[in-house]
Protein backbone atom coordinates (compact mmCIF):
# COMPACT_ATOMS: atom_id res chain seq x y z
CA UNK A 1 0.00 0.00 0.00
CA UNK A 2 1.53 3.76 -1.02
CA UNK A 3 1.32 6.36 1.25
CA UNK A 4 -1.97 8.05 -0.21
CA UNK A 5 -3.63 4.39 0.15
CA UNK A 6 -2.27 4.41 3.90
CA UNK A 7 -3.60 8.14 4.64
CA UNK A 8 -6.15 9.96 2.93
CA UNK A 9 -8.65 11.34 5.19
CA UNK A 10 -11.95 9.90 4.60
CA UNK A 11 -13.94 13.39 3.70
CA UNK A 12 -11.20 14.87 1.52
CA UNK A 13 -12.97 15.18 -2.35
CA UNK A 14 -10.89 15.42 -5.71
CA UNK A 15 -11.32 17.79 -8.42
CA UNK A 16 -8.23 16.87 -10.56
CA UNK A 17 -7.25 20.17 -13.38
CA UNK A 18 -4.54 20.03 -15.45
CA UNK A 19 -2.59 22.93 -14.53
CA UNK A 20 -3.57 25.26 -10.78
CA UNK A 21 -3.90 27.90 -13.55
CA UNK A 22 -6.70 26.18 -14.89
CA UNK A 23 -8.36 27.00 -11.13
CA UNK A 24 -11.11 29.55 -11.35
CA UNK A 25 -12.31 31.58 -8.33
CA UNK A 26 -15.85 30.04 -8.63
CA UNK A 27 -14.39 26.58 -8.26
CA UNK A 28 -12.97 26.94 -5.08
CA UNK A 29 -16.38 29.37 -4.10
CA UNK A 30 -18.46 26.46 -5.32
CA UNK A 31 -16.88 23.98 -3.39
CA UNK A 32 -17.47 26.04 0.16
CA UNK A 33 -21.09 26.59 -0.86
CA UNK A 34 -21.09 22.49 -1.46
CA UNK A 35 -20.83 22.06 1.82
CA UNK A 36 -16.53 21.78 2.17
CA UNK A 37 -15.27 23.11 5.51
CA UNK A 38 -12.32 23.22 3.38
CA UNK A 39 -10.48 23.78 0.42
CA UNK A 40 -6.63 22.56 -0.19
CA UNK A 41 -4.98 23.82 -3.69
CA UNK A 42 -2.26 21.41 -4.61
CA UNK A 43 0.05 22.78 -7.71
CA UNK A 44 3.30 21.90 -9.26
CA UNK A 45 6.08 23.48 -7.14
CA UNK A 46 7.20 27.07 -8.28
CA UNK A 47 8.72 26.69 -11.17
CA UNK A 48 7.66 23.52 -12.17
CA UNK A 49 4.48 24.46 -14.11
CA UNK A 50 4.71 22.20 -17.25
CA UNK A 51 2.72 25.22 -18.58
CA UNK A 52 5.33 27.44 -17.61
CA UNK A 53 3.50 30.04 -15.40
CA UNK A 54 0.02 28.86 -14.27
CA UNK A 55 1.01 28.25 -10.83
CA UNK A 56 2.28 31.66 -10.09
CA UNK A 57 -1.01 33.20 -11.52
CA UNK A 58 -3.20 30.30 -9.24
CA UNK A 59 -0.83 32.09 -6.33
CA UNK A 60 -1.98 35.19 -7.30
CA UNK A 61 -5.54 34.50 -7.08
CA UNK A 62 -5.10 32.43 -3.58
CA UNK A 63 -3.89 35.48 -2.26
CA UNK A 64 -6.94 37.40 -4.02
CA UNK A 65 -9.57 34.91 -3.12
CA UNK A 66 -8.06 34.37 0.39
CA UNK A 67 -9.09 38.28 0.97
CA UNK A 68 -12.52 37.81 -0.77
CA UNK A 69 -13.48 35.00 1.73
CA UNK A 70 -12.64 36.79 4.31
CA UNK A 71 -15.57 39.74 3.49
CA UNK A 72 -17.50 37.06 3.96
CA UNK A 73 -16.26 35.41 7.26
CA UNK A 74 -14.78 32.80 6.14
CA UNK A 75 -11.43 31.93 7.76
CA UNK A 76 -8.54 32.41 5.72
CA UNK A 77 -7.16 29.33 7.42
CA UNK A 78 -10.07 27.14 5.39
CA UNK A 79 -7.96 27.58 1.75
CA UNK A 80 -4.78 26.45 1.53
CA UNK A 81 -2.20 26.22 -1.36
CA UNK A 82 0.55 23.54 -1.23
CA UNK A 83 2.72 22.65 -3.67
CA UNK A 84 3.62 18.90 -4.06
CA UNK A 85 5.40 16.44 -7.01
CA UNK A 86 3.84 13.69 -8.17
CA UNK A 87 6.84 12.05 -6.73
CA UNK A 88 5.63 13.14 -3.03
CA UNK A 89 2.77 11.29 -2.06
CA UNK A 90 3.70 11.56 1.54
CA UNK A 91 4.00 15.26 1.23
CA UNK A 92 -0.10 15.69 -0.21
CA UNK A 93 -1.31 12.76 2.54
CA UNK A 94 0.26 15.03 5.36
CA UNK A 95 -0.92 18.27 3.91
CA UNK A 96 -4.41 16.91 3.56
CA UNK A 97 -4.77 15.36 7.30
CA UNK A 98 -3.12 18.92 8.63
CA UNK A 99 -5.95 20.33 6.76
CA UNK A 100 -8.25 18.46 8.09
CA UNK A 101 -6.92 19.04 11.50
CA UNK A 102 -7.30 23.16 10.98
CA UNK A 103 -10.59 22.31 9.88
CA UNK A 104 -11.91 20.40 13.09
CA UNK A 105 -10.11 22.89 14.95
CA UNK A 106 -11.93 26.13 13.17
CA UNK A 107 -15.39 24.04 13.23
CA UNK A 108 -18.05 23.48 10.38
CA UNK A 109 -18.15 26.08 8.30
CA UNK A 110 -21.95 26.75 7.73
CA UNK A 111 -23.88 24.41 10.22
CA UNK A 112 -27.07 24.17 9.45
CA UNK A 113 -27.80 26.61 6.80
CA UNK A 114 -29.02 25.45 3.56
CA UNK A 115 -27.40 26.73 0.30
CA UNK A 116 -30.50 28.68 -0.65
CA UNK A 117 -30.34 30.24 2.77
CA UNK A 118 -26.74 31.44 1.81
CA UNK A 119 -25.59 34.58 1.33
CA UNK A 120 -22.77 33.63 -0.64
CA UNK A 121 -22.05 35.22 -3.81
CA UNK A 122 -23.76 33.57 -6.96
S1 LIG B 1 1.00 21.99 -14.44
FE1 LIG B 1 0.73 24.03 -13.79
S2 LIG B 1 0.81 23.89 -11.63
FE2 LIG B 1 1.17 21.85 -12.27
Amino acid sequence: MNAIGKGFPPGARFVRVMCTGRIEPEFVLRGFRSGADGVVIFGCHLGDCHYRGGNYAALRRFYLLRKVLGQFGIEEGRLRMEWVSSCEPAKLVDALNSMVETVKDLGPLRSGETEEGCSWPG
